[in-house]
């Protein structure tokens, strides 16, 4: 089916010089960017998109990561394109993340794993609605 999804370039990534890089393979791919901003995540919008891991112990150290500079924050279409960003990136344990994938290439560890990217189409839609205003998305 024909989906949206939300995909996020972290502050790792950005930081690293890995924008275009990635900006490449999405358009490659052939998913169509329709939302596309940088800028630097507010701790409320942090703790309210991450809010399923917070009992985690992570979850103080995930915050101070995602609001530790600016991020790329996507919106991506595309056939099936919800599991397919996600094979894109690989598993979030760089360690387990399959041979070409975006953490296989770039990253080493779980924390720091360059990209983001919605699990379900519940999870698209809701945080596609907290990083875009409908009228944002072209
Ligand atoms: P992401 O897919 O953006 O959503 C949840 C994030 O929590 C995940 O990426 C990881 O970066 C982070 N995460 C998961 N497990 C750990 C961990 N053990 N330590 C630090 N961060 C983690």
């Amino acid at each position: 089916a024909m989906e949206r999804t939300f995909a996020m370039i972290k502050p790792d990534g950005v930081k690293r010089g890995l924008t275009a890089e990635l900006l490449t393979r999405i358009q490659r791919k052939g998913y169509r960017v329709v939302g596309l901003k940088q800028f630097v995540i507010s701790r409320e919008l942090a703790e309210n998109h991450y809010g399923e891991h917070k009992e985690r112990p992570f979850f103080g150290e995930l915050v101070n990561f995602i609001t530790s500079g600016p991020v790329v924050a996507i919106a991506l279409e595309g056939e099936n394109a919800i599991s397919g960003w996600r094979g894109m990136m690989g598993a979030t344990n760089p360690a387990n993340a399959a041979p070409g994938t975006i953490r296989a290439d770039y990253a080493t560890s779980t924390g720091e794993n360059v990209t983001h990217g919605s699990d379900s189409p519940e999870s698209a839609e809701r945080e596609l609605g907290l990083f875009f205003k409908p009228e944002e998305l072209l």
